[in-house]
């Protein structure tokens, strides 16, 4: 891609910060914020999506407070990344609570801080309806992936799901 192209993906820092912010404020309640539809919906599909993810290694895009974890099938090497400190503190305990081991780091899904070819599968669940410049964070979730490596996710408006 040329570079006039990139000048059309610069990261919009002003609204990457509002959409952080917001994600902070609401991390204590996420998960009551949504306990019905979890437990109705989201907990079979995660089930269903996660367990055909293919590792070894593995990146979660927008982890949040580690709703996902529980359903990674074992033997995987985890990295997860979010860029809501907040967030991630919950993942965190999630994390320890079900002794799932997971690199989580804070980062924004626009500008990784990984090599190219990295991960063999990338998982986001419901997060690109949110990244401020989805194509962005696209791009740079297809950049870490190995090629011929797998990409599972879902946006907010349509909880489908697809393996690439
Ligand atoms: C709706 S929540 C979904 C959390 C989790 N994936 C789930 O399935 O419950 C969206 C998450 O994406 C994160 N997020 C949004 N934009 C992001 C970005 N640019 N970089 C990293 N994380 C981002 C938010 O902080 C939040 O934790």
């Amino acid at each position: 891609m040329g570079v006039k192209h990139l000048a059309l993906y610069r990261i919009d820092r002003g609204r990457t910060a509002h959409t952080r912010s917001r994600y902070d404020r609401i991390a204590p309640l996420y998960d009551r914020l949504e306990t019905a539809l979890e437990r109705r919906y989201y907990a079979r599909w995660r089930l269903s999506l996660l367990s055909q993810v293919r590792g070894p290694r593995v990146l979660e895009i927008g982890v949040g407070t580690g709703k996902n974890l529980a359903y990674y099938p074992p033997g995987l090497s985890i990295t997860a990344i979010d860029f809501s400190a907040h967030m991630l503190e919950r993942a965190h305990q999630r994390a320890g609570q079900l002794q799932i081991p997971v690199d989580l780091c804070q980062m924004d899904a626009q500008q990784l801080d990984f090599p190219d070819h990295t991960f063999d599968t990338i998982v986001a669940t419901f997060v690109f309806g949110s990244v401020p410049d989805p194509i962005l964070g696209l791009r740079e979730a297809a950049r870490v992936t190995k090629s011929g490596g797998g990409y599972s996710s879902s946006s907010m408006s349509a909880p489908g799901a697809f393996l690439a």
